[in-house]
Protein backbone atom coordinates (compact mmCIF):
# COMPACT_ATOMS: atom_id res chain seq x y z
CA UNK A 1 0.00 0.00 0.00
CA UNK A 2 1.93 3.25 -1.10
CA UNK A 3 1.72 6.63 1.37
CA UNK A 4 -1.39 8.01 -0.30
CA UNK A 5 -3.58 4.48 -0.43
CA UNK A 6 -2.80 4.07 3.40
CA UNK A 7 -4.26 7.89 3.65
CA UNK A 8 -7.91 6.90 1.51
CA UNK A 9 -9.20 6.05 5.03
CA UNK A 10 -7.97 7.39 8.29
CA UNK A 11 -10.02 7.63 11.48
CA UNK A 12 -9.12 9.60 14.55
CA UNK A 13 -10.45 8.44 18.06
CA UNK A 14 -11.23 10.94 20.63
CA UNK A 15 -11.58 13.12 17.71
CA UNK A 16 -13.41 16.03 19.64
CA UNK A 17 -10.97 16.07 22.35
CA UNK A 18 -7.96 19.41 22.55
CA UNK A 19 -5.84 16.68 21.16
CA UNK A 20 -7.57 14.73 18.37
CA UNK A 21 -9.06 17.93 17.29
CA UNK A 22 -5.98 19.57 16.35
CA UNK A 23 -4.98 15.22 15.02
CA UNK A 24 -7.78 15.55 12.81
CA UNK A 25 -7.35 18.92 11.19
CA UNK A 26 -3.85 18.42 10.23
CA UNK A 27 -4.80 15.26 8.86
CA UNK A 28 -7.82 16.47 6.90
CA UNK A 29 -5.57 19.39 5.26
CA UNK A 30 -2.92 16.76 4.41
CA UNK A 31 -5.92 14.37 3.15
CA UNK A 32 -8.04 17.01 0.93
CA UNK A 33 -3.87 18.03 -0.41
CA UNK A 34 -3.52 15.07 -1.79
CA UNK A 35 -7.55 14.56 -3.01
CA UNK A 36 -7.14 17.74 -5.13
CA UNK A 37 -3.41 16.29 -7.31
CA UNK A 38 -4.00 15.60 -10.78
CA UNK A 39 -4.81 11.96 -11.22
CA UNK A 40 -6.69 11.61 -7.66
CA UNK A 41 -9.59 13.78 -8.25
CA UNK A 42 -11.68 10.44 -8.54
CA UNK A 43 -10.67 8.94 -5.54
CA UNK A 44 -12.47 8.54 -2.57
CA UNK A 45 -10.48 10.24 0.94
CA UNK A 46 -12.34 9.86 4.23
CA UNK A 47 -11.85 10.64 7.53
CA UNK A 48 -13.58 9.35 10.18
CA UNK A 49 -14.08 12.08 13.35
CA UNK A 50 -15.12 9.34 16.15
CA UNK A 51 -15.81 10.95 19.89
CA UNK A 52 -18.49 9.66 21.95
CA UNK A 53 -19.66 13.01 22.68
CA UNK A 54 -21.87 14.30 20.04
CA UNK A 55 -21.63 17.72 21.41
CA UNK A 56 -17.80 18.02 21.12
CA UNK A 57 -18.54 16.50 17.24
CA UNK A 58 -20.65 19.67 16.67
CA UNK A 59 -17.88 21.96 18.37
CA UNK A 60 -15.10 20.19 16.23
CA UNK A 61 -16.51 20.87 13.34
CA UNK A 62 -16.92 24.83 13.95
CA UNK A 63 -13.22 24.36 14.73
CA UNK A 64 -12.00 22.97 11.87
CA UNK A 65 -13.88 25.56 9.29
CA UNK A 66 -12.06 28.37 11.45
CA UNK A 67 -8.81 26.44 11.05
CA UNK A 68 -9.12 25.29 7.63
CA UNK A 69 -10.17 29.36 6.29
CA UNK A 70 -6.68 29.92 7.93
CA UNK A 71 -4.78 27.21 6.69
CA UNK A 72 -6.19 27.99 3.03
CA UNK A 73 -5.26 31.87 3.38
CA UNK A 74 -1.84 31.20 4.04
CA UNK A 75 -2.25 28.84 0.55
CA UNK A 76 -3.91 31.12 -1.93
CA UNK A 77 -1.18 30.29 -4.59
CA UNK A 78 -1.17 26.95 -4.36
CA UNK A 79 -4.51 26.29 -4.41
CA UNK A 80 -5.46 29.00 -7.08
CA UNK A 81 -2.78 25.80 -9.18
CA UNK A 82 -5.19 23.35 -7.43
CA UNK A 83 -8.30 25.13 -8.90
CA UNK A 84 -7.02 25.85 -12.22
CA UNK A 85 -9.38 23.52 -14.36
CA UNK A 86 -12.47 25.76 -12.30
CA UNK A 87 -13.29 29.24 -14.04
CA UNK A 88 -16.19 29.39 -11.48
CA UNK A 89 -13.76 30.15 -8.79
CA UNK A 90 -12.44 33.64 -9.54
CA UNK A 91 -11.77 35.54 -6.53
CA UNK A 92 -9.56 34.42 -3.74
CA UNK A 93 -12.52 33.99 -1.53
CA UNK A 94 -14.26 31.56 -3.78
CA UNK A 95 -11.27 29.87 -3.70
CA UNK A 96 -10.65 29.72 -0.11
CA UNK A 97 -14.32 28.58 0.55
CA UNK A 98 -14.06 25.34 -2.26
CA UNK A 99 -11.15 24.27 -0.08
CA UNK A 100 -13.19 24.62 3.24
CA UNK A 101 -15.49 22.46 1.62
CA UNK A 102 -13.12 20.12 0.00
CA UNK A 103 -11.43 19.72 3.35
CA UNK A 104 -14.72 19.47 5.06
CA UNK A 105 -15.96 16.75 2.57
CA UNK A 106 -13.04 14.41 3.42
CA UNK A 107 -14.65 14.60 7.27
CA UNK A 108 -16.79 11.79 8.65
CA UNK A 109 -18.30 12.70 12.01
CA UNK A 110 -19.22 9.58 13.80
CA UNK A 111 -19.86 8.35 17.71
CA UNK A 112 -19.90 4.89 16.27
CA UNK A 113 -16.54 2.80 16.47
CA UNK A 114 -17.49 0.57 13.62
CA UNK A 115 -16.73 2.89 10.95
CA UNK A 116 -12.85 2.27 11.76
CA UNK A 117 -13.29 -1.08 10.63
CA UNK A 118 -12.48 0.09 6.82
CA UNK A 119 -9.80 2.10 7.96
CA UNK A 120 -5.65 1.91 7.46
CA UNK A 121 -4.76 4.19 9.78
CA UNK A 122 -6.30 5.00 13.03
CA UNK A 123 -4.83 7.89 15.23
CA UNK A 124 -5.87 7.15 18.82
CA UNK A 125 -6.39 10.73 20.85
CA UNK A 126 -8.29 8.99 23.79
CA UNK A 127 -8.04 9.93 27.27
CA UNK A 128 -4.66 8.36 29.30
CA UNK A 129 -6.33 5.05 30.11
CA UNK A 130 -4.22 1.84 29.09
CA UNK A 131 -7.00 -0.36 29.50
CA UNK A 132 -9.45 1.07 27.30
CA UNK A 133 -6.53 2.11 24.48
CA UNK A 134 -5.97 -1.32 24.23
CA UNK A 135 -10.15 -2.80 24.26
CA UNK A 136 -10.52 -0.49 21.42
CA UNK A 137 -7.37 -1.65 19.48
CA UNK A 138 -8.30 -5.15 20.01
CA UNK A 139 -12.20 -4.67 18.68
CA UNK A 140 -10.58 -2.83 15.91
CA UNK A 141 -8.02 -5.12 14.74
CA UNK A 142 -10.35 -8.41 15.04
CA UNK A 143 -12.92 -6.76 13.43
CA UNK A 144 -11.05 -4.52 10.66
CA UNK A 145 -11.27 -5.41 7.02
CA UNK A 146 -7.89 -4.45 6.28
CA UNK A 147 -4.71 -4.54 8.43
CA UNK A 148 -4.41 -1.18 9.69
CA UNK A 149 -1.36 0.54 11.23
CA UNK A 150 -1.91 1.90 15.19
CA UNK A 151 -0.74 5.66 15.45
CA UNK A 152 -1.52 6.33 19.54
CA UNK A 153 -0.85 9.76 20.76
CA UNK A 154 -0.53 8.53 23.88
CA UNK A 155 1.59 10.54 26.42
CA UNK A 156 2.44 7.97 28.80
CA UNK A 157 1.94 4.89 28.34
CA UNK A 158 4.55 2.59 26.86
CA UNK A 159 3.86 1.25 23.62
CA UNK A 160 4.94 -1.61 24.31
CA UNK A 161 2.45 -2.66 26.36
CA UNK A 162 -0.01 -0.98 24.27
CA UNK A 163 0.93 -3.53 21.89
CA UNK A 164 1.65 -6.65 23.57
CA UNK A 165 -1.56 -6.60 25.33
CA UNK A 166 -3.57 -5.59 22.17
CA UNK A 167 -1.70 -8.43 20.21
CA UNK A 168 -0.91 -5.56 17.32
CA UNK A 169 2.67 -7.32 16.68
CA UNK A 170 4.55 -4.23 14.82
CA UNK A 171 1.88 -2.23 13.88
CA UNK A 172 1.62 -0.05 16.31
CA UNK A 173 3.57 3.20 17.54
CA UNK A 174 3.80 6.53 19.11
CA UNK A 175 2.78 9.19 17.46
CA UNK A 176 3.09 12.30 20.27
CA UNK A 177 1.93 15.61 19.08
CA UNK A 178 2.37 18.70 21.75
CA UNK A 179 -0.72 20.86 22.39
CA UNK A 180 -1.99 22.68 20.09
CA UNK A 181 -0.52 20.24 17.24
CA UNK A 182 -1.80 22.78 14.76
CA UNK A 183 1.00 25.49 16.05
CA UNK A 184 3.83 23.32 18.29
CA UNK A 185 6.15 21.72 15.71
CA UNK A 186 7.10 18.78 17.86
CA UNK A 187 6.37 14.72 17.10
CA UNK A 188 7.66 13.10 19.18
CA UNK A 189 8.38 9.23 17.73
CA UNK A 190 8.09 6.04 19.55
CA UNK A 191 8.72 2.97 18.04
CA UNK A 192 9.16 -0.91 20.02
CA UNK A 193 11.28 -3.79 19.26
CA UNK A 194 8.66 -5.09 16.95
CA UNK A 195 7.67 -1.89 15.45
CA UNK A 196 8.13 -2.99 11.19
CA UNK A 197 9.77 -0.95 8.88
CA UNK A 198 7.41 0.02 6.69
CA UNK A 199 5.14 1.67 9.68
CA UNK A 200 8.15 3.99 10.80
CA UNK A 201 8.96 5.13 6.81
CA UNK A 202 4.88 5.97 6.82
CA UNK A 203 5.29 8.00 10.08
CA UNK A 204 8.24 9.98 8.96
CA UNK A 205 6.81 10.30 5.74
CA UNK A 206 3.47 11.93 7.33
CA UNK A 207 5.59 14.10 9.50
CA UNK A 208 7.77 15.16 6.65
CA UNK A 209 4.33 16.39 4.99
CA UNK A 210 2.94 17.99 8.00
CA UNK A 211 5.98 20.35 8.24
CA UNK A 212 6.82 18.49 12.07
CA UNK A 213 9.92 18.01 13.70
CA UNK A 214 10.37 14.30 14.57
CA UNK A 215 12.18 13.64 17.57
CA UNK A 216 12.62 9.56 18.56
CA UNK A 217 12.10 9.17 22.27
CA UNK A 218 12.92 5.39 23.88
CA UNK A 219 10.19 3.64 24.84
CA UNK A 220 10.19 4.39 28.53
CA UNK A 221 6.74 5.94 30.45
CA UNK A 222 6.21 9.64 29.85
CA UNK A 223 8.84 9.80 27.16
CA UNK A 224 11.12 12.95 26.51
CA UNK A 225 8.60 15.56 26.68
CA UNK A 226 6.39 14.45 29.74
CA UNK A 227 9.28 13.40 31.43
CA UNK A 228 10.39 16.79 31.82
CA UNK A 229 7.38 18.44 32.14
CA UNK A 230 6.14 16.47 34.78
CA UNK A 231 9.69 16.72 36.84
CA UNK A 232 9.31 20.38 36.03
CA UNK A 233 5.71 20.73 37.25
CA UNK A 234 6.74 18.76 40.76
CA UNK A 235 9.57 21.22 41.57
CA UNK A 236 7.03 24.38 40.61
CA UNK A 237 4.24 23.32 42.77
CA UNK A 238 7.26 22.18 45.32
CA UNK A 239 8.96 25.57 45.34
CA UNK A 240 5.48 27.11 45.80
CA UNK A 241 4.71 24.88 49.46
CA UNK A 242 8.38 26.11 50.46
CA UNK A 243 8.55 29.62 49.40
CA UNK A 244 4.67 30.07 51.40
CA UNK A 245 6.38 28.70 54.13
CA UNK A 246 9.65 30.11 54.26
CA UNK A 247 8.10 33.89 53.65
CA UNK A 248 5.01 32.92 56.15
CA UNK A 249 2.82 33.91 53.37
CA UNK A 250 -0.64 32.17 52.20
CA UNK A 251 0.26 29.57 49.30
CA UNK A 252 -1.94 31.56 46.38
CA UNK A 253 0.65 34.28 46.47
CA UNK A 254 3.54 31.98 46.59
CA UNK A 255 1.87 30.52 43.58
CA UNK A 256 1.73 33.67 41.93
CA UNK A 257 5.05 33.96 42.25
CA UNK A 258 6.82 30.56 41.11
CA UNK A 259 4.31 31.04 38.03
CA UNK A 260 6.23 34.21 37.56
CA UNK A 261 9.47 33.58 38.07
CA UNK A 262 9.08 30.59 35.41
CA UNK A 263 7.77 32.75 32.85
CA UNK A 264 9.15 36.07 32.85
CA UNK A 265 12.53 34.72 34.31
CA UNK A 266 12.92 31.91 32.61
CA UNK A 267 11.69 33.29 29.18
CA UNK A 268 8.99 30.45 28.77
CA UNK A 269 5.32 30.99 27.19
CA UNK A 270 3.53 30.44 29.96
CA UNK A 271 4.20 29.80 34.08
CA UNK A 272 4.43 26.21 35.44
CA UNK A 273 1.02 26.76 37.06
CA UNK A 274 -0.35 27.90 34.29
CA UNK A 275 1.27 25.28 32.17
CA UNK A 276 -0.72 22.77 34.49
CA UNK A 277 -3.92 24.63 34.02
CA UNK A 278 -3.63 24.63 29.98
CA UNK A 279 -2.48 20.68 30.29
CA UNK A 280 -5.83 20.17 32.39
CA UNK A 281 -4.79 19.56 36.34
CA UNK A 282 -6.58 15.94 35.92
CA UNK A 283 -4.56 15.22 33.23
CA UNK A 284 -1.39 15.96 34.73
CA UNK A 285 -2.17 14.69 38.11
CA UNK A 286 -3.47 10.83 35.70
CA UNK A 287 -0.08 11.48 33.39
CA UNK A 288 2.09 11.10 37.08
CA UNK A 289 -0.01 7.98 38.25
CA UNK A 290 0.50 6.28 34.88
CA UNK A 291 4.56 7.38 35.12
CA UNK A 292 4.77 6.62 39.09
CA UNK A 293 4.63 2.81 39.16
CA UNK A 294 7.43 2.56 36.06
CA UNK A 295 9.96 5.38 38.54
CA UNK A 296 11.44 2.84 41.68
CA UNK A 297 13.65 5.53 42.78
CA UNK A 298 11.59 8.32 42.30
CA UNK A 299 7.69 10.11 43.13
CA UNK A 300 6.15 10.90 40.56
CA UNK A 301 3.43 12.64 42.53
CA UNK A 302 2.30 15.95 43.96
CA UNK A 303 0.13 16.35 46.57
CA UNK A 304 -1.26 19.61 45.60
CA UNK A 305 -2.61 18.17 42.47
CA UNK A 306 -5.09 15.67 44.35
CA UNK A 307 -5.93 18.92 46.46
CA UNK A 308 -6.69 20.90 43.41
CA UNK A 309 -8.92 17.84 42.28
CA UNK A 310 -10.83 17.39 45.55
CA UNK A 311 -11.47 21.08 45.70
CA UNK A 312 -13.24 20.51 42.35
CA UNK A 313 -10.60 22.59 40.48
CA UNK A 314 -9.31 20.96 36.99
CA UNK A 315 -8.27 23.37 34.50
CA UNK A 316 -7.99 22.27 31.22
CA UNK A 317 -9.78 23.61 27.94
CA UNK A 318 -13.62 24.38 26.85
CA UNK A 319 -13.83 22.66 23.02
CA UNK A 320 -13.71 26.20 21.36
CA UNK A 321 -9.94 26.19 23.13
CA UNK A 322 -11.58 28.89 25.61
CA UNK A 323 -9.11 28.41 29.05
CA UNK A 324 -10.74 26.70 31.84
CA UNK A 325 -9.99 28.26 35.57
CA UNK A 326 -7.18 26.15 37.56
CA UNK A 327 -4.67 27.25 39.31
CA UNK A 328 -5.31 30.46 37.86
CA UNK A 329 -8.53 31.91 37.27
CA UNK A 330 -9.05 33.37 33.26
CA UNK A 331 -10.35 35.93 31.56
CA UNK A 332 -9.97 36.37 27.88
CA UNK A 333 -7.16 34.42 28.45
CA UNK A 334 -5.17 36.33 30.75
CA UNK A 335 -4.98 35.14 34.66
CA UNK A 336 -6.73 37.59 36.68
CA UNK A 337 -6.65 35.65 40.26
CA UNK A 338 -5.10 32.57 41.98
CA UNK A 339 -6.71 29.94 43.56
CA UNK A 340 -6.56 29.74 47.56
CA UNK A 341 -6.78 26.68 48.90
CA UNK A 342 -7.16 27.68 52.35
CA UNK A 343 -10.23 29.33 51.79
CA UNK A 344 -11.52 27.66 48.50
CA UNK A 345 -11.87 30.78 46.25
CA UNK A 346 -9.83 32.98 43.82
CA UNK A 347 -8.30 35.76 45.18
CA UNK A 348 -7.84 38.58 42.49
CA UNK A 349 -4.21 39.46 41.86
CA UNK A 350 -4.76 43.32 42.08
CA UNK A 351 -4.98 42.42 45.34
CA UNK A 352 -1.86 41.12 45.70
CA UNK A 353 0.40 40.99 42.86
CA UNK A 354 2.13 44.51 43.71
CA UNK A 355 3.53 43.48 47.37
CA UNK A 356 4.49 39.97 45.77
CA UNK A 357 6.43 42.21 42.62
CA UNK A 358 8.10 43.51 45.09
CA UNK A 359 9.26 40.89 47.12
CA UNK A 360 10.80 38.94 43.98
CA UNK A 361 12.82 42.43 43.45
CA UNK A 362 13.18 44.50 39.93
CA UNK A 363 14.05 42.60 36.75
CA UNK A 364 17.48 43.57 35.64
CA UNK A 365 17.28 45.71 32.24
CA UNK A 366 18.71 42.75 29.94
CA UNK A 367 15.31 41.44 30.79
CA UNK A 368 13.85 39.71 27.69
CA UNK A 369 10.59 39.03 26.98
CA UNK A 370 9.52 35.33 25.47
CA UNK A 371 7.43 36.46 22.27
CA UNK A 372 9.81 39.15 21.25
CA UNK A 373 13.24 37.28 21.58
CA UNK A 374 11.83 33.72 19.32
CA UNK A 375 12.62 35.62 16.28
CA UNK A 376 15.73 37.59 17.26
CA UNK A 377 19.09 36.30 15.63
CA UNK A 378 20.31 37.45 18.63
CA UNK A 379 18.52 35.71 20.94
CA UNK A 380 20.86 33.34 22.67
CA UNK A 381 23.56 36.29 23.18
CA UNK A 382 20.59 38.30 24.61
CA UNK A 383 19.42 35.25 26.64
CA UNK A 384 22.63 34.27 28.31
CA UNK A 385 23.02 38.15 29.36
CA UNK A 386 19.93 38.04 30.81
CA UNK A 387 20.40 35.12 32.65
CA UNK A 388 24.04 36.32 33.81
CA UNK A 389 22.41 39.37 35.45
CA UNK A 390 20.09 37.26 37.30
CA UNK A 391 22.93 35.60 38.77
CA UNK A 392 24.70 38.66 39.75
CA UNK A 393 21.84 39.67 41.92
CA UNK A 394 20.65 38.82 45.04
CA UNK A 395 17.08 39.58 44.91
CA UNK A 396 14.86 36.84 45.68
CA UNK A 397 13.04 36.41 42.15
CA UNK A 398 16.68 35.71 40.55
CA UNK A 399 17.48 32.97 42.99
CA UNK A 400 14.18 31.13 42.50
CA UNK A 401 14.57 31.70 38.55
CA UNK A 402 18.86 30.31 38.69
CA UNK A 403 17.43 27.36 41.20
CA UNK A 404 14.62 26.43 38.54
CA UNK A 405 16.44 26.55 35.29
CA UNK A 406 19.01 24.48 36.91
CA UNK A 407 16.43 22.07 37.89
CA UNK A 408 15.80 21.94 34.53
CA UNK A 409 18.68 21.17 33.46
CA UNK A 410 19.10 18.55 35.68
CA UNK A 411 16.03 16.55 34.72
CA UNK A 412 17.31 17.48 31.15
CA UNK A 413 20.47 15.06 31.96
CA UNK A 414 18.46 12.78 34.14
CA UNK A 415 16.77 11.74 30.89
CA UNK A 416 19.54 11.36 29.51
CA UNK A 417 20.85 8.81 32.58
CA UNK A 418 17.52 6.65 31.96
CA UNK A 419 18.09 6.32 28.13
CA UNK A 420 14.42 8.07 27.74
CA UNK A 421 16.41 10.47 25.55
CA UNK A 422 19.64 9.61 23.46
CA UNK A 423 21.40 12.78 23.25
CA UNK A 424 20.62 16.46 24.88
CA UNK A 425 19.85 17.78 21.30
CA UNK A 426 17.09 15.87 21.40
CA UNK A 427 15.83 16.73 25.30
CA UNK A 428 16.50 20.61 24.34
CA UNK A 429 14.68 19.98 20.57
CA UNK A 430 11.61 18.40 22.53
CA UNK A 431 10.77 21.85 24.89
CA UNK A 432 12.24 24.30 21.60
CA UNK A 433 9.62 22.87 19.37
CA UNK A 434 6.52 21.21 21.50
CA UNK A 435 6.28 23.74 24.79
CA UNK A 436 7.64 26.80 22.83
CA UNK A 437 10.80 27.56 25.19
CA UNK A 438 13.33 29.90 23.93
CA UNK A 439 16.51 27.40 24.57
CA UNK A 440 16.95 23.96 25.80
CA UNK A 441 16.94 22.77 29.26
CA UNK A 442 20.58 21.17 28.56
CA UNK A 443 22.43 24.44 28.47
CA UNK A 444 25.32 26.38 30.35
CA UNK A 445 23.37 29.67 30.84
CA UNK A 446 22.95 28.12 34.49
CA UNK A 447 26.05 26.80 35.22
N1 LIG B 1 -5.43 25.62 17.30
C1 LIG B 1 -4.91 26.30 16.26
N2 LIG B 1 -4.16 27.43 16.40
C2 LIG B 1 -3.94 27.88 17.66
C3 LIG B 1 -4.45 27.24 18.80
C4 LIG B 1 -5.23 26.06 18.58
N3 LIG B 1 -5.76 25.37 19.60
N4 LIG B 1 -4.04 27.92 19.90
C5 LIG B 1 -3.29 28.96 19.48
N5 LIG B 1 -3.25 28.94 18.13
C6 LIG B 1 -2.54 29.87 17.26
C7 LIG B 1 -3.17 31.24 17.29
O1 LIG B 1 -4.30 31.31 16.43
C8 LIG B 1 -2.02 32.11 16.80
O2 LIG B 1 -1.92 31.99 15.37
P1 LIG B 1 -1.53 33.26 14.46
O3 LIG B 1 -0.14 33.66 14.94
O4 LIG B 1 -1.54 32.69 13.06
O5 LIG B 1 -2.57 34.28 14.73
C9 LIG B 1 -0.79 31.42 17.40
O6 LIG B 1 -1.22 30.09 17.75
C10 LIG B 1 -0.27 32.11 18.65
O7 LIG B 1 -1.36 32.20 19.57
P2 LIG B 1 -1.66 33.50 20.46
O8 LIG B 1 -1.15 34.73 19.74
O9 LIG B 1 -3.10 33.44 20.84
O10 LIG B 1 -0.90 33.30 21.83
P3 LIG B 1 0.62 32.99 22.16
O11 LIG B 1 1.56 33.70 21.28
O12 LIG B 1 0.76 33.15 23.62
O13 LIG B 1 0.79 31.43 21.84
C11 LIG B 1 0.64 29.19 22.58
C12 LIG B 1 -0.12 30.49 22.34
C13 LIG B 1 1.17 28.67 21.23
C14 LIG B 1 -0.34 28.18 23.16
C15 LIG B 1 1.84 29.49 23.55
O14 LIG B 1 1.36 30.14 24.68
C16 LIG B 1 2.56 28.22 23.98
O15 LIG B 1 3.28 27.62 23.23
N6 LIG B 1 2.36 27.82 25.26
C17 LIG B 1 2.98 26.62 25.80
C18 LIG B 1 2.15 25.43 25.38
C19 LIG B 1 2.83 24.15 25.72
O16 LIG B 1 3.77 24.07 26.48
N7 LIG B 1 2.30 23.03 25.13
C20 LIG B 1 2.77 21.70 25.46
C21 LIG B 1 1.87 21.17 26.55
S1 LIG B 1 2.36 19.57 27.08
C22 LIG B 1 1.73 18.53 25.93
O17 LIG B 1 1.03 18.86 25.03
C23 LIG B 1 2.15 17.11 26.08
C24 LIG B 1 1.30 16.29 26.89
O18 LIG B 1 1.24 15.11 26.60
C25 LIG B 1 0.61 16.75 28.07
Amino acid sequence: MTYEERLQNVSVLGAAGKMGSGILLLTAVEMADLSLQSGNKEKSFILNAIDVSPAGLSGLMKYMREQVRKVAEKKTVWLRKMYADRDDLVENYDIIDEYIFDVMNVVRPSTNMEVAYHSNLIFEAILENKDLKVKLFSQITTNSTTEPWFFTNTSSVPINIIENEAGLDGRILGFHFYNPPAVQRLVELITTVKTKEEVKAFALEYAKKLKKVIVPSNDHAGFIGNGHFMRDAIHGMTEAESLADEKNIPLYKAIYMINKVSQDYLVRPMGIFQLIDYVGIDVVSFIMSVMNPHHADEKISHKLLNKMLLQGVKGGQYSSGAQKDGFLKYKGGRPMAIWDTHKQEYVELEKFAGECDEMLGSMPDSAVAWKAILRNKKKDELIAAFINDLKNIEDLGAKLAIKYGRRSKEIGEQLMKLHVANNSDDVNTVMLTGFFHAYGPVNNYFD
